[in-house]
């Protein structure tokens, strides 16, 4: 089936790019035509398209949600992506900030741990033409060893401590963005040298938790 877009939607992403997005100082060009080409609103329930491009996160089944289209915008700008970069999403989703990360050009590597989900994202990325992003169910704690080290790292599920998997599979010089929940939830980049991690808060944030082998630590 080939997909074919309606021009409401094409505007109400004009407007949530440059009200959303621009207005809050995200300027990245590469970033900017990412978001005005990826179809927000057929990630979400048929009930929620007209609200997919609202300024909030949404709900997507499973008591799992679509995070905030700044929020996306936020992480990928902040990760410095460069075109061919090898990218590990924790926390498919929806599947839309793997869309978003392979329209800059990244190589995608997504991991979700609920299958129906996994399985919805996936076929939905293969209906719009994203058929090179590599999807997989699994524990996203534990990373995707097989295809490691990666450049680049996003996490979108609140771990309590920054899982040690992903810090092994993340190249020198890479970076991680990820929620973590301790008293309260923080937006954290942590920047990978030869000889330490470098740890800097973002944001206060309010992602889903991470769940699986993250709920009980190590
Ligand atoms: C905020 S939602 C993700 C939003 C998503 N990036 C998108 O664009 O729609 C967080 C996702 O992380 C998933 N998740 C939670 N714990 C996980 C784990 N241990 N491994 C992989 N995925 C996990 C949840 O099931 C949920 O789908």
């Amino acid at each position: 089936m080939r997909y074919i877009e309606n021009t409401q939607f094409i505007n109400k992403r004009g407007y949530m790019v440059q009200s959303q997005v621009i207005a809050r100082d995200i300027k990245n060009p590469d970033l900017i035509d990412a978001m005005l080409r990826v179809p927000r609103h057929m990630f979400v329930p048929e009930k929620y398209m007209e609200y997919a491009y609202n300024d909030r996160p949404l709900p997507i089944g499973y008591d799992q949600t679509i995070s905030q289209p700044y929020i996306v915008a936020l992480m990928t700008d902040i990760l410095n992506l460069k075109k061919g970069d090898k990218v590990l999403e924790i926390g498919t989703g929806s599947g839309y900030q793997a869309a978003i990360l392979y329209e800059m050009g990244c190589n995608v590597y997504t991991v979700e741990i609920i299958e129906p989900l996994g399985m919805k994202a996936r076929k939905i990325l293969e209906l719009l033409g994203y058929d090179k992003i590599n999807c997989k169910i699994s524990n996203g704690y534990q990373g995707w060893k097989e295809y490691a080290p990666f450049d680049k790292i996003i996490v979108t599920a609140a771990p309590p401590i920054i899982p040690k998997p992903l810090i092994d599979q993340l190249v020198s010089g890479g970076k991680m963005i990820m929620p973590v929940e301790n008293e309260h939830q923080e937006l954290k980049l942590i920047m990978k040298t030869k000889e330490e991690l470098i740890i800097k808060n973002i944001a206060p944030v309010m992602f889903v938790p991470m769940t699986g082998e993250a709920q009980i630590g190590e």
